[in-house]
């Protein structure tokens, strides 16, 4: 039996992605195992976003290298967006990559390696595929209970083509698939002990929508009736997506996510800026005061909710006034988590043209300020916790002290507490927090009469 070993760079899609081929290889007997020095079979799940993502795939190709030295059947390939964009020229410059799979082919993975096993060599596909995609919702569950929470890709691609952005350019054009198979995969999942899923997409508030220009009718979202037949599905919890493009929010998601009890409070909307002049360079059809009103709106229908977003510092021409729209955006919004990038140009992108002016100190500074405000914010924020009660999903013991498990609440906050009662992963249980950090809530099991 032949052994295989993924390792997987950059989003949730890309998890989402290595899990299904990881799934489509168990189905076609071959073995997974936690190393590449292990595997007959190494894949790297590559990705595009970031210079620095790529930069850190292709050193690992290199360090490869001395494997396939040493032990000269082994198979080594990619897949991801790396292999989509890049994969002839990769495979022509190193010489021990025997295959690229594109973001569209990964159920082709047993076919490419028999090929190889039968003597081919350096094999790229990376042809485009229709929505349902073959492969999309297969999973690889263990039945030992362990896996509670699925990720489940609805569309594929995005057709934003927001400046800074490479994703269209590798992940292709917007494709939305078909609810029933969304609900039917669901459906699967829950009976097999799924209690929480992740519904992924580029921008998942366009889903079925078409491709069509922002903004959507105020009383149209395909999105929000999807969300409300997986409310239906029993065994169902908790419902969370990620990540919806601020542009396409409107009245009727704004509802359905309020009065749906299992989708989660709590909302990763991507800003990436607070000035509506780089907005406009970012090619981001919204401005900070839309995006304050969808705020605004949520918080007013749903008082405990919480927000994550994604901010870019340094966009070209990105002035101090820029940042500081950002900055206070940012504080008043309050977020109880940020992802903070420094701008990179991507080749191929319409920023990409523009001179990348703001100094690479400047945009550390300015990411540093943003951290710094964030975990500023949090402790504050956390300390308000303390004496509340939370119902947490459970992940399992904490790795540095078995003694202690750790949850999520359904606003995704991290709570950590010392077990009095046998519990086993997704669990729901309650937790009085009694102390914080700015990371961590730390509390106590409350026991249910
Ligand atoms: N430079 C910096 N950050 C980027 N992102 C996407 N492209 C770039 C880029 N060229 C960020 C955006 C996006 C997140 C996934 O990555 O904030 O939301
Ligand atoms: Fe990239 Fe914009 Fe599409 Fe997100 S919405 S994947 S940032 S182009």
């Amino acid at each position: 039996m032949l052994n295989f070993y993924i390792k997987t760079y950059g989003c949730q899609m890309n998890e989402r992605d290595s899990d299904s081929a990881a799934a489509i290889l168990e189905e076609n007997g071959y073995h997974a195992v936690d190393s590449e020095e292990d595997a007959d079979i190494v894949i790297l799940n590559t990705c595009s976003v970031r210079d620095q993502a790529e930069r850190k795939a292709i050193g690992k190709l290199w360090i490869i290298k001395s494997l396939k030295e040493k032990r000269p059947h082994m198979i080594f390939g990619i897949m991801g967006c790396m292999a989509q964009s890049r994969g002839e020229e990769l495979l022509q410059t190193i010489p021990h990559l025997d295959f690229a799979i594109g973001t569209d082919q990964i159920h082709q993975l047993p076919e490419v390696i028999r090929a190889i096993l039968e003597g081919e060599r350096k094999i790229d596909r990376d042809e485009r595929s229709g929505p349902d995609t073959p492969g999309i919702d297969v999973h690889r569950l263990d039945e030992s209970g362990r896996h509670f929470s699925a990720f489940v890709s609805i569309m594929r691609g995005c057709n934003r083509y927001c400046s800074y952005c490479i994703v269209p350019y590798v992940r292709g054009p917007e494709r939305s698939r078909d609810p029933q198979g969304i609900v039917d995969e669901v459906r699967s999942l829950a009976e097999r002990g799924v209690c929480e899923v992740m519904l992924l997409g580029q921008n998942v508030a366009a889903y079925g929508l078409d491709g069509s220009v922002p903004p959507p009718p105020e009383d149209c979202s395909p999105f929000a009736d999807l969300l409300a037949r997986l409310q239906e599905i029993e065994g169902i919890r908790r419902i969370r997506f990620t990540s919806p493009h601020p542009a396409f929010f409107n009245r009727r998601l704004i509802h359905a996510i309020a009065e749906l009890p299992k989708v989660c409070k709590n909302v990763h909307l991507p800003l990436q800026s607070g000035s509506d002049r780089i907005l406009k360079l970012m090619n981001r059809p919204y401005t900070a005061e839309k995006y304050r009103d969808i705020v605004g709106n949520l918080k007013s229908l749903i008082p405990d909710i919480t927000f994550s977003t994604d901010v870019i510092v340094g966009f070209p021409t990105e002035t101090e006034e820029d940042f500081q729209m950002t900055r206070d955006l940012m504080n008043e919004v309050g977020f109880d988590n940020s992802y903070i990038f420094k701008y990179s140009p991507r080749k191929g992108t319409v920023s990409a043209r523009m001179e990348d002016d703001v100094p690479q100190e400047e945009k550390e500074r300015r990411n540093q300020i943003l951290l710094k405000d964030l975990e500023d914010r949090l402790a504050v924020r956390n300390e308000s916790l303390v004496g509340k009660t939370f119902e947490i999903l459970l992940d399992g013991p904490s790795k540095r002290n078995p003694n202690r498990w750790s949850g999520r609440t359904d606003g995704f906050k991290l709570a950590v507490f010392e077990p009095k009662t046998a519990l086993k992963p997704g669990d729901f249980i309650q937790v009085r927090i009694i102390r914080s950090t700015s990371m961590t809530l730390y509390g106590e099991q409350v026991i249910e009469a």
